[in-house]
């Protein structure tokens, strides 16, 4: 997209009008393609799936046909649809008369890309699911990226992301923590060291409230919380795996 000039004479060149980013949640995936558009010198429209699927057939129909006037206008610019799979589900027997036509319709006015050669509008989308994801989509996404759960040592890069800013204690053990979080994604690894950083600012107010009841506000102040030990960030980790295992059964 941003090297459209390469592709300008050629009828088989040109940039995917259809990209999907699949894998587990939490591995940024919505991220990558605020990233991708940034980068790009696009802009970008997240589409809430449910925004489109208005239950009232005809004001469906032009929710679809309003987001593609809309992104031709804003162009250069990518669409990102959230859980592509829950909105062009299989076709199954379930399957709402509605929603085929909105589907259909929507197809129709993604192919208007295609033959649209200076469109520079990119349909990007992204699921946990993508043996869920409508065959007829799929074939639309001539790009698709797999993004998978880190491994230990991207855990470590961005465990020091997250805690870049915060107030942390100089000797901590980024890759032993980065040890102790196999299979957490991008976004658990951020819930560990939020209830990490908790812990401390919880220590800290059980301390005023002991004092008196809400007596000197002034003498509340966030020098006088502690740092984030290491022993910290562990029992944090001990306590969120728990939650974790639930969510992923
Ligand atoms: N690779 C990563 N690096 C840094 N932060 C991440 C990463 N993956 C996930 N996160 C954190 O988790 C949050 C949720 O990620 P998101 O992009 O919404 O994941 P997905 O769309 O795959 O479910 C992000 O806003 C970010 O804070
Ligand atoms: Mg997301």
């Amino acid at each position: 997209m941003r090297q459209k000039s390469l592709f300008r004479k050629s009828h088989l060149l040109s940039a995917p009008k259809g990209v999907l980013l699949y894998g587990p949640p939490g591995c940024g995936k919505t991220m990558i393609a605020k990233a991708t558009a940034k980068t790009a010198g696009c802009r970008f429209i997240n589409v809430q799936v449910s925004s489109l699927t208005d239950k009232w057939y005809g004001e469906s129909q032009k929710l679809a046909a309003a987001l593609f006037t809309l992104a031709r206008k804003l162009a250069p610019c990518i669409v990102f649809i959230d859980e592509i799979d829950s909105f062009l589900r299989n076709r199954s027997l379930h399957d709402h008369e509605v929603t085929a036509m909105v589907k259909a319709q929507f197809m129709n006015l993604w192919d208007g890309l295609e033959t649209d050669d200076n469109s520079q509008v990119m349909i990007m989308g992204a699921t946990n699911r993508p043996e869920d994801v409508d065959k007829a989509i799929l074939r639309r996404m001539v790009a698709t990226f797999h993004i998978g759960l880190p491994n230990a040592s991207q855990r470590e890069a961005i465990l020091r992301l997250i805690l870049e800013k915060e107030k942390i204690e100089d000797d901590l053990d980024y890759s032993h923590i980065a040890t102790l979080t196999e299979s957490c994604s991008g976004s658990d690894l951020k819930e560990i060291c939020r209830h990490a950083a908790m812990t401390c600012v919880r220590e800290y107010l059980a301390t005023i409230e002991c004092d008196d009841d809400y007596g000197d506000l002034s003498k509340v102040t966030e020098d006088n919380i502690r740092r984030i030990s290491t022993k910290d960030v562990e029992n944090s980790v001990q306590k969120c795996r728990l939650q974790f295992m639930h969510h992923k059964s």
